[in-house]
């Protein structure tokens, strides 16, 4: 199932998601005692942690209960700048009531990574439960959506775009010239829920050819694979985004 929610700036779609994304740890902590989160790195997605937190004092989500892992990793240190799980602990997770032993940060920066992403994986499977095709499930995957079309870590034209068995992996991305981390589309499209949050006119052109008017895209576009087996992905994007498409702003609910 896929949902396109369009708001007329960054700021309201942003508020938006803010209210979605609550409530699915709500529903998901009340159907089953826990939820299974992972995030993003990104300034798209690090705009919606900052929101997340600056409304945490009157937000009673119950964040205790939440595993929080990363989606896709720099093969950077913890303490690095460009570590997406360092600056989600600063944007979020030091504001918020969540366990530390319910982080599970990336280990992207291990010699061995291959290895390592392996081992995150099987991590995965010991903490979020699997689903009747012995996947694990997690409840939100949160996306955000790089100008060229990746997702996570997926590259296009890279060894994670065409991986079909591993569910984490550790990739070269030419274009960076740099090694990374990630999900693959197996986890992602595992999950009960996905969030794919795009904003920014830079974003219009690759955003309409994902959704769908262009057959081409599936197999240059990672984020036109984004395709829940047994869950819903909301396209949260704001005007400048959904404009190509030809998508207007309806007003918000949050
Ligand atoms: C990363 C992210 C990446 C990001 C998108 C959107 O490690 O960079 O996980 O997938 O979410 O590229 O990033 P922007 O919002 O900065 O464009």
């Amino acid at each position: 199932m896929r949902e396109v929610v369009v708001r007329q700036t960054e700021q309201e779609i942003t508020q938006e998601v803010c209210g979605i994304f609550r409530g699915i740890i709500r529903e998901s902590v009340e159907e089953r005692k826990t939820c299974s989160l992972s995030l993003a790195g990104g300034t798209t997605p690090r705009k919606l942690y900052q929101a997340l937190a600056r409304g945490c004092a009157v937000d009673d989500t119950p964040w205790s209960d939440v595993e929080v892992f990363f989606g896709d990793e720099r093969d950077v240190p913890q303490d690095h700048v460009e570590s997406n799980y360092g600056m989600v602990q600063r944007t979020l997770l030091d504001h918020l009531p969540i366990q530390p032993a319910h982080v599970h940060p990336m280990p992207a920066d291990a010699d061995d990574l291959d290895a390592a992403a392996a081992g995150y994986e099987q991590h995965i499977r010991e903490v979020v439960e699997v689903g009747k095709d012995g996947i694990p499930r997690f409840d939100l995957i949160l996306l955000g959506m790089g100008a060229e079309g990746y997702v996570a870590s997926i590259f296009p034209f890279t060894d994670a775009a065409t991986e079909e068995e591993k569910l984490v992996m550790a990739c070269f991305v030419p274009v960076l010239g740099r090694k990374r981390m990630t999900f693959t589309f197996s986890l992602i499209n595992a999950a009960r829920h996905i969030i794919l949050l795009v904003t920014g006119s830079d974003k219009a052109e690759v955003v309409d050819r994902i959704l769908g008017r262009d057959q081409e895209a599936r197999k240059t576009l990672p984020a036109a694979r984004i395709a829940p087996a047994d869950g819903k992905l909301i396209i949260a994007l704001d005007y400048p985004a959904a404009r190509a498409a030809g998508l207007k702003p309806e007003r918000g609910t949050q």
